[in-house]
């Protein structure tokens, strides 16, 4: 037997396992009691608002996709979703979630591996690819075309890393969230703004003045976000997410949110 394997096995499963990077072995009880969380009786979800259809204010709720797939990890720990929305530096960076605000982060958070290193992705949940919105016949269907011209970028997203490195000679306008992005294709403010797709998609759906004018195939993976080592949420989150692919749950969801998009 290995030094390492050794040393998992006088772990026990406990906070020492997590340090020594050993997997439980321990079984999950029924209903998954073996997940520890932030405040009792409560899945506390990390988000940024708004990011429609993902996440989004209606009255005194938060509702959207991650929110319908969450709730269905806080069904199976016999909990209740709580969404603490906060700024997305904080969620993408890991700080939120080590420094226990939340259990987890669901904020159409593309998985990538500067992330990885900070945080643990479940599997991917959604596909997305960045995307670039403009005033309708604006004829800017490429960041080539938008030389010298203004581009929206929200803070701390693939999006704008994507910017970064694929428009030179154009000025990057930073936002720190998505609606005040939007709304500054709309009046003008920039001449356009690159963006996941879904939330394009559907800001344009409601906003037929605006359009997407191109899709860049970043092939993206939203996964949600766990703090370093907590497998045993991640791998519920895991088992939730394969189990409503099969049962047609996800279907379900995807339908309910997305009920223009082709079907995949
Ligand atoms: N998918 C992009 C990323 O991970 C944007 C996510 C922004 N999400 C949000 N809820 N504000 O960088």
């Amino acid at each position: 037997m290995s030094e390492r394997s050794m040393l998992c096995l006088l772990a026990t499963a406990t906070a020492v396992a997590v340090l020594t990077g050993c997997t439980s072995t321990k079984p999950s009880a029924p209903g998954g009691t073996e997940v520890e969380l932030v405040k009792s009786g409560k899945l506390m979800t990390c988000t940024h608002l708004p990011y429609e259809p993902f996440q989004i204010r209606k009255g005194n709720a938060i509702v959207g996709f991650d929110v319908d797939l969450v709730d269905l990890v806080a069904k199976k720990l016999k909990v209740t979703q709580e969404i603490v929305d906060t700024p997305f530096e904080g969620i993408q960076s890991g700080e939120d979630l080590n420094t226990r605000k939340c259990d987890l982060a669901a904020a159409g958070m593309t998985i990538t591996p500067v992330r990885a290193k900070n945080l643990d992705f479940s599997a991917g949940y959604f596909d997305a690819t960045q995307a670039l919105i403009a005033k309708k016949g604006s004829s800017l269907t490429s960041l080539a075309a938008l030389k010298g011209k203004k581009l929206g970028v929200q803070q701390g997203t693939t999006g704008e890393t994507y910017a970064q490195k694929h428009a030179p000679g154009v000025t990057a306008v930073q936002f720190e969230d998505l609606a005040l992005m939007l709304t500054a294709v709309k009046t003008g403010q920039v001449d356009a703004a690159v963006g996941d797709n879904g939330v394009l998609f559907e800001y344009v759906r409601k906003n037929p003045d605006t359009e997407v004018t191109a899709e860049f195939d970043t092939g993206e993976k939203y996964g949600i976000g766990v703090r370093t080592g907590n497998d045993a949420l991640r791998k519920e989150i895991n088992s939730v997410i394969s189990k409503a692919k099969s049962d047609g749950s996800y279907d379900r969801i995807y339908k309910k949110w997305f009920p223009a998009a082709p079907k995949k």
